[in-house]
């Protein structure tokens, strides 16, 4: 797999993407796969040998992306902010293929852009709910999951660089992906003796639909790319690999960490 980027510099990178097979007889959970990043790192699972259950609310966009996938490829509706459905969706993917191995969580929202002073209870209760209780029950309920097998498990969960400083006009979301760096550091020391592995993926600005209204704004898309040492805006196969990396056992010496996968914003 590969792809070309001229970036903003005009210097052409061919990103060759060598897929391998390191997750062949995994079952794998994708939160938010009908798009954007969960899409993309849905189908690297799958050219990496595993089985995907593709998870978001609605199912037509899950079995568009599962279409795309083929055989590999399980699409199942789940609101991950309401605990039974995220039960319904574990105990659906048991029944159906048997077991799960890895967790995406992926799925999440971000609804009031402003100033945290002006925020309204609506749009914190949905960003948190979805964000961070939806993370922790779909977390959880794979966990137990694997701990009633006794069998080793990697939950990776997508935050933002927006969790790890100050994230003006975003401060609530950052709030909750700041709880997602938490959660992941406590799951992975808590779950670490019994096999399971928690780490967490931190993206700058990724093309997709959630952050269309960034990188649609030639003013702040400009902003970013000046400070992006790469000099390009990642896309979502950027995001993929590291998630295909860390559900593997290439990183099974590694948990409780965040890996910021952002073309060095955070450096500068
Ligand atoms: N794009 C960026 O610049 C960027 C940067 C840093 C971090 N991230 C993080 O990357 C992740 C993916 O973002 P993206 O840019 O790919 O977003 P996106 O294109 O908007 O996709 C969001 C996905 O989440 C699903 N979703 C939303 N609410 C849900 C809910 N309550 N229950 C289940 N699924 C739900 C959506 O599907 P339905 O509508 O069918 O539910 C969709 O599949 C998020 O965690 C985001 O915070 C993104």
């Amino acid at each position: 797999m590969g792809n070309s980027d001229t970036g903003e510099s005009g210097v052409e990178r061919n990103v060759e993407r060598n897929t391998g097979r390191r997750l062949e007889g995994k079952v794998a959970i994708v939160t938010g796969a009908s798009r954007g990043i969960g899409a993309a790192i849905a189908t690297r699972l799958a050219t990496e040998g595993a089985k995907v259950v593709l998870a978001s609310r609605k199912i037509e966009g899950l079995k568009a992306v599962a279409e795309q996938i083929g055989d590999a490829a399980l699409p199942i509706a789940c609101h991950t902010g309401k605990e039974e459905q995220v039960d319904g969706l574990i105990a659906e993917t048991v029944a159906t293929l048997g077991k799960v191995d890895v967790l995406v969580n992926n799925a999440a929202t971000n609804p009031y852009f402003g100033p945290m002073m002006n925020v309204e209870w609506g749009a914190w209760d949905k960003t948190f709910e979805v964000n961070l209780k939806g993370y922790f029950a779909c977390a959880r309920a794979v966990a137990r999951h694997l701990l009633e097998r006794k069998a080793a498990g990697s939950i990776v969960n997508v935050t933002s660089v927006l969790g790890q400083m100050a994230a003006p006009l975003q401060g609530v979301y950052g709030m909750t992906k700041a709880g997602v760096i938490s959660m992941t550091q406590t799951l992975a020391a808590e779950l670490g003796p019994s096999g399971i592995r928690v780490n967490a993926i931190a993206p700058g600005l990724v093309e997709t639909r959630f952050a269309s209204a960034l990188t649609g704004n030639p003013e702040i898309k400009q902003m970013v790319l000046d400070r992006t040492t790469l000099k390009r805006i990642a896309q979502p196969e950027d995001i993929a690999g590291t998630a295909a990396f860390l559900a593997s056992d290439d990183a099974a010496y590694v948990t409780g960490q965040t890996i910021a996968v952002d073309g060095g914003w955070t450096v500068t």
